[in-house]
């Protein structure tokens, strides 16, 4: 296999990645993962990588995974695509971010509808969420696993401590129609984006906050260009782990077999340790010089009530069966 770290570290350096990225040998058969995140402690940079690391050491010679974090290789926007047509191989997009393949991941996207991570991991081990991972089989899009990243926090140019702080502000979103539904209850206006792009905007005023998970806010180093993040823990970010039904059709059946086996057992193992790392990411913040805001339970409260009607407006395309199951966990 490859040298991972070897002679590819200062291609990998001087695109932005910033772990390990595997240098596969000529003839073997290369598996491109595209994600759009960075830094060293994010939980869907550290899943990648020891995807990496376990399917070039156990499978070696029959594939060889190479890793582009950052959106280096692919950004949001044309990810998808390029898995149907074949030039990546392996993602793992925000499950708001397919609204123009199935509208059933809104569920993930319902404000308040998880009480925390572990609600979450509850409604993705029942039979409803495992059946969400097959939503899109019909697009020849095949889903492996969930990866939990966290729960999700509002910044921005000021304090937010009830929705009404947020009127009139731009919030950027995922390009999800609930996330729009949701930043419109609070009386602000959505403006969907790459992440790519976020930083930027946040820094020069396109728009005046964002919702992310610690260890975006940390990595992407969002809470430098906020006055604050809110500890509103609104909503969940998980991704899906996917690839194609043409890779793995094209895969003969021992190799898929242990290639299925190693992203089950890394997806497992990535969840067991998602808490910490956002727990993690949320220190390195405060020790960065970042603010953090605390919301009591009446200020919660405002929050919820503001948020809640969104669950009507998306119960016929979800399913109000799916939104029950998902409550209820
Ligand atoms: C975002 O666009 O905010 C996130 O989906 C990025 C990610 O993949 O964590």
């Amino acid at each position: 296999m490859k040298k991972i770290l070897g002679t590819l570290s200062a291609v990998a350096f001087a695109v932005g990645a910033s772990a390990s990225f595997a240098a596969c040998d000529a003839g073997e058969r290369v598996v491109k993962l595209s994600h759009v995140t960075g830094g060293t402690t994010h939980p869907k940079v550290v899943a990648s990588n020891n995807l990496a690391e376990r399917v070039n050491k156990e499978m070696n010679g029959k594939l060889c995974v190479e890793v582009y974090p950052n959106s280096t290789l692919f950004g949001d926007s044309k990810e998808l695509e390029a898995l149907l047509l074949g030039d990546v191989q392996l993602l793992a997009p925000s499950l708001s971010k397919f609204g123009s393949y199935t509208k059933k991941y809104g569920v993930f996207d319902l404000p308040f509808i998880f009480k925390d991570m572990d609600a979450a991991m509850r409604f993705t081990q029942s039979e409803t969420g495992k059946g969400l991972l097959n939503s899109m089989e019909d697009k020849g899009l095949v889903g492996l696993g969930y990866w939990m990243s966290g729960m999700k926090y509002f910044s921005a140019n000021k304090p937010l401590m009830t929705p009404s702080d947020a009127n009139g502000l731009k919030f950027r979103v995922q390009n999800s129609d609930v996330a729009k539904a949701m930043i419109a209850a609070m009386g602000a206006s959505p403006q969907p984006m790459a992440f790519a792009e976020v930083y930027g905007a946040l820094q020069t005023g396109v728009v005046d906050g964002q919702e992310n998970t610690w260890s975006n806010i940390y990595t992407k180093k969002f809470f430098e260009v906020q006055d604050s993040t809110t500890q509103t823990s609104h909503q969940l970010l998980a991704y899906l782990f996917m690839t194609s039904k043409e890779f793995l059709d094209s895969l003969d059946a021992g190799t898929r077999k242990q290639f299925l086996s190693i992203a089950d057992d890394v997806t497992q193992k990535a969840n067991l340790s998602v808490k910490e790392k956002e727990e993690a990411n949320r220190q390195n913040i405060l020790k960065a010089g970042g603010t953090i805001r605390d919301l009591t339970p009446a200020q919660r409260k405002q929050w919820v009530d503001a948020m809640k009607p969104v669950w009507k407006q998306f119960e016929k395309e979800i399913g109000a069966d799916v939104i029950a199951a998902a409550a209820a966990s």
